[in-house]
């Protein structure tokens, strides 16, 4: 009999992907195959669809200033998702963390399990969210790490290995917030609500990182490496690790694949910034697939306002005369809803009024 976990703040153990794949089979275990082909083809899109390039020095430069806040308004309109260049942060912290969450990867199995999820918390090494047998799993290993605030770390699971991996993660957490808090002050002057409040509430803020392991697959038509969803967070900072396009963004009922840049961070929208902007922007589907040949990893940072702040359509666009198309709860609310939901109903149109 399935074991029914209380909440989705719990993981069944699953099997490490990386073990799977290094033994050489020729098919994939059947837990892993989607039978519903509609879920994996990507149906080739307009090639004119491009995912937007926001440029971040345009958006600090008083005399581009304007311009670049439109072409971020459209993106997070239209897209909801788009890729940043020159963010300021430094090639030597995305490099030096590449680096260490590839070495992590690379450890031995035994070795990676000192940091292994344990019952009752999504922290540390192992899958998220499998809650029942029956459910299909996806081509991924992981190890997901609470960040910011400081007093929200957790040490037991942030591994000691490779050597340096902790000092990375630290400036690389710092430096993502840092950027976070600029980006979200840009997002709400191009929807004319208060940019300094926003952007404020993510400077003390949570943030949480996912590094994603993606072993290469011998079926890789057949599976998913992380199903369709949409984030939670207010936005998602996408770090690839190398040049193997694995994220692909829902577009308009098309699958639209984000191709790696070199030095660019990959930025979606996710619930709470939906809320805020009272449905004027939305929360973007996504989803990865995967590679015969070549092993992808991604680190992705989700950033939240802090735990006091509300979570709430902008008071400016209710005033100017839209009724409130959600619920405005403390931060601490949405996530007790979160993790206590039905898997069947879709989050967001739980807190829709
Ligand atoms: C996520 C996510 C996609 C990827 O971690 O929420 O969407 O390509 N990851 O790793
Ligand atoms: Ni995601």
């Amino acid at each position: 009999m399935a074991v029914e976990p209380e909440s989705l703040e719990w993981s069944l153990p699953v099997p490490s992907v990386q073990e799977l794949a290094i033994q050489g089979l020729q098919t994939v275990p059947a837990s892993y195959v989607r039978d519903d082909t509609d879920i994996i083809i990507t149906t080739p899109s307009d090639p004119s669809l491009r995912i937007p390039l926001i440029d971040m020095t345009k958006l600090v430069n008083p005399d581009s200033q304007q311009q670049e806040i439109q072409r971020l308004h459209s993106a997070c309109k239209e897209w909801g998702l788009f890729q940043i260049i020159n963010h300021g942060v430094s090639d030597e912290s995305l490099s030096n963390m590449k680096e260490h969450v590839r070495g992590f990867f690379d450890l031995p199995l035994q070795e990676k399990k000192h940091w292994a999820q344990k019952p009752g918390s999504l922290e540390g090494y192992g899958q998220a969210f499998v809650t029942s047998e029956e459910q299909k799993l996806e081509w991924n290993d992981m190890i997901f790490l609470r960040t910011r605030p400081l007093q929200n770390r957790n040490l037991n699971f942030w591994p000691e290995k490779p050597q340096g991996f902790r000092k990375a993660l630290e400036t690389y957490s710092e430096d993502l917030s840092r950027l976070a808090v600029s980006i979200i002050r840009f997002i709400a002057m191009g929807l004319g609500v208060e940019a300094q409040q926003y952007s404020e509430t993510y400077r003390e803020g949570l943030y949480d990182i996912r590094m994603n392991c993606y072993p290469p697959c011998p079926e890789p038509e057949r599976v998913l490496g992380f199903n369709p969803h949409a984030d939670i967070s207010g936005i998602t900072l996408l770090l690839e690790c190398g040049d193997t396009a694995g994220l692909q963004v829902l577009k308009d009922g098309h699958w639209v694949v984000v191709e790696p840049i070199d030095g660019a961070l990959v930025a979606n929208l996710g619930h709470v910034t939906q809320i805020m902007s009272n449905g004027i922007y939305k929360a973007p589907d996504h989803r990865a697939m995967v590679n015969k040949s070549k092993q992808r990893l991604s680190i992705v940072t989700f950033c939240y306002p802090n735990s006091s702040a509300n979570i709430g359509p902008a008071e400016k666009l209710i005033k100017s005369g839209s009724p409130p198309l959600f619920t405005t709860l403390k931060c601490e609310e949405y996530f007790h809803r979160f993790y206590n939901r039905k898997l069947e109903v879709s989050f967001i149109d739980s807190l829709k009024i």
